[in-house]
C-alpha cells in the first residue's frame, strides 16, 4: 500500500460570510495574527507526511499563489537589511512543499472542487482533503495524521469528526453511527449534509478526510444535491455500499475560522499560545473582564 502523500484543498468559496474583506481577499488568506489560515493547514497536513498539495482556487485568488511563491525583491532586502530571522522565515514558507493550483470554473460544490483533482491524484490510492475554514490545533499529531493513521487501520474512507451542539447540525454533514460512536474511530452506516430537521445524530464532518481513489468515479455519477451543488457528502454515502467508512475523531481544537466568532476565538488561542504575545494578551483580557 501506497503512503498518502497528496492533498487537495479547496479554496475557491466565494467567502460571502467575510465580506466586504473577502470581496479581494480569499478567507484563506484571512491572518491568524501574523499567518495566512491556509499556511496552518498546510503545516498540519505536511507534518502528517504530506508532500503535494493541490489548491482549487477561483478567479482573483492569486493572493494564496503569491504567499507561496519566492518573493526575490524582500529577499534582497531583508538580506541587505540583515533581517536574518525574517528571511528564514520566508524561506520556509516558500519550500514548505509542492503546490499547484487548478481553477474551479463555478462555484459547483465541494464535490465538483474535488473532481479537479482527479488527473493530481493519478493512480494513488487514497489522498488527504483539509478544509480552509476549519482550523484545527494540533500538539504533537496533528487531526490529519490522526485520519491517516485511521485509515492504515482500516483501509476505509475516513472523515474527520466532532461532536457539536444538536442546533447547529444543519450546518454540517452529519453522520449516522453503525457501531459504539463514543469510541475514537467507530463505522459509520450513513450520512446526511446540512439536515434541516432530525439529525442521525451531533457528530459532524468538520473539514478533513481521507478519500479512496474511486471516490473520483462516484462523484461523477451523484445527483446535485442540497443548495444546487454537487455535495462530497452525497458521493461518499453513495460508496457506503462498496467501501467501509469510518469517523475519526481528532483530539485537537477545531475552530470554525468562516465564522467571525470562531475567527476571534482562534486569533486569541492562538496569541495565548505564543510567547511573544501570551501575557499581554491575557492581561488586556483580565483588564476588560474588570
Ligand atoms: C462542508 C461540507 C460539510 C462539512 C463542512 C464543515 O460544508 O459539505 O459536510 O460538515 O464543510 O467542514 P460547507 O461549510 O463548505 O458548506
Amino acid at each position: 500500500m501506497k503512503k498518502i502523500t497528496k492533498a487537495i484543498i479547496p479554496a475557491a468559496g466565494l467567502g460571502t460570510r467575510f465580506l466586504p474583506v473577502t470581496k479581494s481577499l480569499p478567507k484563506e488568506m484571512l491572518p491568524i495574527i501574523d499567518t495566512p489560515n491556509i499556511y496552518y493547514i498546510i503545516k498540519e497536513a505536511v507534518l502528517a507526511g504530506i508532500t503535494d498539495f493541490l489548491i482549487i482556487v477561483s478567479r482573483n485568488k492569486t493572493a494564496i499563489e503569491d504567499f507561496f511563491d519566492i518573493n526575490y525583491e524582500l529577499e534582497m532586502r531583508l538580506k541587505n537589511s540583515g533581517k536574518e530571522k525574517e528571511l528564514e522565515m520566508i524561506h520556509e514558507v516558500a519550500n514548505i512543499a509542492n503546490i499547484q493550483y487548478v481553477h474551479q470554473k463555478e462555484p459547483a460544490g465541494l464535490g465538483d472542487a474535488i473532481l479537479y483533482g482527479e488527473s493530481f491524484i493519478g493512480d494513488d490510492d487514497a489522498f488527504a482533503v483539509l478544509l480552509g475554514d476549519d482550523l484545527i490545533s494540533y500538539e504533537e499529531k496533528s487531526a490529519i495524521g490522526e485520519l491517516i493513521d485511521a485509515y492504515n487501520k482500516t483501509q476505509g474512507t475516513i472523515l474527520g469528526c466532532k461532536e457539536v451542539p444538536l442546533e447547529m447540525t444543519k450546518k454540517y454533514g452529519i453522520v449516522t453511527p453503525k457501531d459504539d460512536p463514543s469510541k475514537e474511530i467507530f463505522e459509520i452506516k450513513d450520512m446526511v449534509e446540512k439536515p434541516k430537521e432530525n439529525p442521525p445524530s451531533n457528530i459532524a464532518v468538520l473539514g478533513r478526510y481521507i478519500l479512496p481513489n474511486e471516490i473520483f468515479k462516484i462523484l461523477k455519477e451523484t445527483k446535485i444535491g442540497v443548495g444546487g451543488e454537487l455535495q462530497l457528502t452525497d458521493a461518499i454515502k453513495n460508496s457506503l455500499n462498496n467501501r467501509s467508512c469510518y469517523a475519526c475523531k481528532f483530539t485537537g481544537e477545531r475552530y470554525d475560522i468562516g465564522d467571525k466568532f470562531g475567527y476571534i476565538k482562534a486569533t486569541i488561542d492562538y496569541a495565548l499560545k505564543r510567547d511573544d504575545l501570551k501575557n499581554k494578551v491575557l492581561e488586556y483580557l483580565q483588564q476588560l473582564l474588570k
